[in-house]
């Protein structure tokens, strides 16, 4: 119960966050600087923040923390498989349109591609994304995939996508620090005009929403509860999809025999 509640705090304050990260980065773009456009100037770029906020930033973590969702255990796995897939690859889209706007500008002012620290993470992100996405259809969407490999490759896909999320927020911040640098003249960034204090809060809170959808994704009492769990040890259906599962998250000792259930059947629980 003690466990549900801290989930009822954590997840409104992300989401709360994730949301205002997205209203200032529409501030900025449509406020301070250029707005939007699609003709190789400056308001061609402004697409490039934006939609990386929303779409590799905030799209992202909500897919990540999807499977966290104690009211969406009744749905089946299989579902919840298809939306964190096409939340992922929704995100994808926007950062593709976002990452063409940005060298459609330089290109069209003659500047440079892929000099900074930040493009060359970036670009990594952007390549490492779909490898991820078509890893996850592969293995846990299509039906032929043996259990053993989900098993053998659910901490992998863990692991890699917690990389790419923390290293879309590391690139994020290096982004607008540069973008700051390079746009703020006079006043300068260094005398912190009000542009430049948005921008800072948008970093603080694009890393307060990366920190705690890390939080969320790394709780192993806020997991999704296998199927086999929920219904009881002795209905261990050979088949990991489309079972109902019972409230979860409700009740310490539901929590602890969960803890043990998970502990007897070892890795076979990761299979996705
Ligand atoms: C450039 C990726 C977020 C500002 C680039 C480039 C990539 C990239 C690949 C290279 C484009 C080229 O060389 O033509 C990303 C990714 C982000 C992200 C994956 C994920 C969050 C941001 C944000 C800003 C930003 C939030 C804030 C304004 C810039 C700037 C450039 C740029 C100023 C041009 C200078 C440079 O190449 O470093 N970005 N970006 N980026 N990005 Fe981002
Ligand atoms: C779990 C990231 C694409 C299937 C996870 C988790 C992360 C993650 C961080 C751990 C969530 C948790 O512990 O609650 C990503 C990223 C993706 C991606 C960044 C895209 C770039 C996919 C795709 C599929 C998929 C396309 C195909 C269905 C799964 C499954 C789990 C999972 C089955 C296990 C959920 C559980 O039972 O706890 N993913 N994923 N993922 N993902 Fe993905």
């Amino acid at each position: 119960m003690e466990s549900y509640k801290q989930f009822l705090v954590v997840l409104p304050l992300a989401l709360a966050l994730g949301f205002v990260a997205v209203a200032f980065a529409l501030a900025w773009v449509l406020h301070f600087r250029e707005g939007l456009g699609w003709d190789g100037g400056a308001a061609e770029f402004n697409w490039h923040p934006l939609l990386m906020v929303i779409g590799f930033i905030f799209l992202q973590g909500v897919a990540i923390v999807v499977y966290r969702l104690p009211w969406t255990w009744r749905c089946s796995k299989q579902m919840m498989k298809l939306i964190h897939a096409g939340l992922n690859i929704l995100a994808f889209i926007l950062a593709v349109i976002s990452v063409v706007a940005v060298f459609d500008f330089h290109n069209a002012k003659n500047i440079p591609n892929m000099y900074s620290l930040h493009s060359w993470i970036g670009l990594a992100t952007v390549i490492l994304y779909p490898a991820q996405i078509v890893m996850g259809i592969a293995v846990y969407l299509i039906p032929a995939t043996p259990v053993y490999v989900r098993a053998a490759l659910m901490p992998v896909h863990i692991y890699s996508g917690l990389f790419i999320f923390t290293s879309v927020i590391a690139t994020a911040l290096m982004g607008i620090t540069e973008k700051l640098i390079f746009s703020l003249k006079s006043p300068a960034y260094k005398e912190s005009p009000p542009e430049a204090v948005l921008v800072n809060l948008l970093g603080l809170l694009i890393a307060a929403f990366g920190g705690l959808i890390l939080w969320i994704a790394t709780r192993p009492s806020w997991k999704r509860p296998r199927e086999e769990i929920t219904q009881g040890v002795s209905n261990n259906s050979s088949s990991p999809e489309g079972v109902k599962v019972g409230t979860a998250m409700t009740s310490r000792t539901e929590h602890e025999s969960s803890l043990e259930t998970r502990r007897r059947n070892g890795k076979a629980e990761e299979s996705g």
